[in-house]
């Protein structure tokens, strides 16, 4: 009979697919088998993230929660008009209404909160993390999200700036000549071009005017006990259908932390990572012994197997979207990938924030 201890120990020489743990259901598939005691402090996410994954290091290395240090880290973005792709700022829905969602996960207590369609509250994350430590909720929406908010003490504010005001009307004016809207002049401050894709892996095919801005950041950290947060957060998809909810504020889909594994988040097509559980597939692939880099390029994969629709895909019948993944393992080994090349992502380790080249499936 092999004992439960030199069965751990076995599986731990043997690789890091064979890891098995133990829980009081049964026996559970383990975290990787091979881990340093002591971490160096990594946060690793989206290219937009580049303050948040500082100030995420920052608190965690004055001895801050991991959790606070990448909700710290992303209200920077949320409250910066100039980010059009979150919080205040972000590009409003078909209505002209900015709808935010965002989701966070702290490793050590196992908990999560998550808020969708939140209207008027420049920080989303802060809110999520709010309905996981002061309810017994995972996820709230719509106007239960907003009173929540209120009641914890939230101001409600107009979200839209005049500068993604003028970027809907300009928009609005281009859905059909038929109808009596006018194109407003486009030169001049607010009509700047949307952020550069490099940054932010932005981009899917509209029929209306070929790039659609789709931006969202993510942040996530290790500190030096091993711990680990994330947080994903985004105003969605430009234009979007008032009420849909991308992959930000689903748990499994736009992050996932699991305290023995590592942490992963996404950024892109929302509805393509939802179809795939997109963050949940790249843990259980790091749990299965992968890099984190190569556990995003496999869910990457599993998501172009998924695009089956004509619509969906370009000339070379491949997606006409783009998705990045960013992750971190309970090593403190990181990466980040994207569907296609020329994304980047951001990262701080050793005192050093900074942006590094996602790895990808195809050469644009
Ligand atoms: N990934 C952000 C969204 O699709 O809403």
């Amino acid at each position: 009979m092999t004992s439960r201890r030199d069965f751990l120990k076995t599986s731990a020489g043997v690789g890091v697919g064979a890891a098995v743990g133990m829980g009081s259901a049964g026996p559970l598939l383990g975290a990787p088998a091979v881990r340093r005691s002591v971490v160096t402090p990594v946060a690793v996410g989206s290219g937009n993230a580049l303050e948040a994954v500082a100030t995420a290091i920052e608190v965690v290395n004055g001895g801050g929660d991991t959790l606070d240090g990448v909700v710290q880290g992303v209200n920077i973005v949320e409250r910066d008009p100039g980010d059009s792709s979150v919080g205040y700022g972000g590009l409003p829905n078909l209505d002209g209404v900015v709808q935010l969602d965002s989701s966070v996960m702290h490793g050590p207590s196992r908990g999560a909160g998550a808020v969708a369609c939140l209207e008027g509250i420049k920080t989303p994350s802060s809110v999520a993390m709010d309905v996981m430590r002061y309810t017994d909720h995972v996820l709230l929406v719509g106007k239960g999200a907003q009173r929540f908010a209120v009641s914890m003490g939230h101001q409600i504010e107009d979200l839209l700036t005049e500068s993604s005001r003028r970027r809907w009307i300009e928009w609005r004016a281009r859905m059909s000549d038929r109808d009596d809207y006018l194109v407003p002049d486009t030169a001049g401050p607010g009509n700047e071009p949307f952020e550069d894709e490099e940054t932010y892996g932005l981009g899917i095919l509209d029929s209306h005017d070929g790039v659609r801005p789709q931006g969202t950041i993510n942040c996530n950290v290790i500190n030096r006990d091993g711990d680990i947060s994330g947080v994903t957060t985004t105003s969605g998809l430009a234009w979007k259908v008032p009420g849909r909810v991308g992959d930000s504020p689903i748990v499994g889909a736009g992050l996932y932390v699991d305290n023995d594994v590592g942490a992963c988040g996404s950024t892109g097509r929302g509805e393509a990572v939802i179809k795939t559980c997109g963050s949940h597939t790249v843990i259980e692939m790091m749990r299965a012994g992968m890099s984190p880099t190569d556990a995003c390029l496999e869910a990457l994969r599993r998501i172009v197997t998924f695009t089956v629709e004509p619509r969906l895909r370009n000339d070379r019948g491949l997606p006409g979207f783009n998705v990045n993944y960013y992750a971190v393992n309970k090593n403190g080994e990181y990466g980040g990938a994207a569907i296609w090349s020329g994304a980047r992502f951001a990262v701080c380790v050793d005192g050093e924030a900074r942006r590094e080249t996602s790895a990808y499936l195809y050469e644009r």
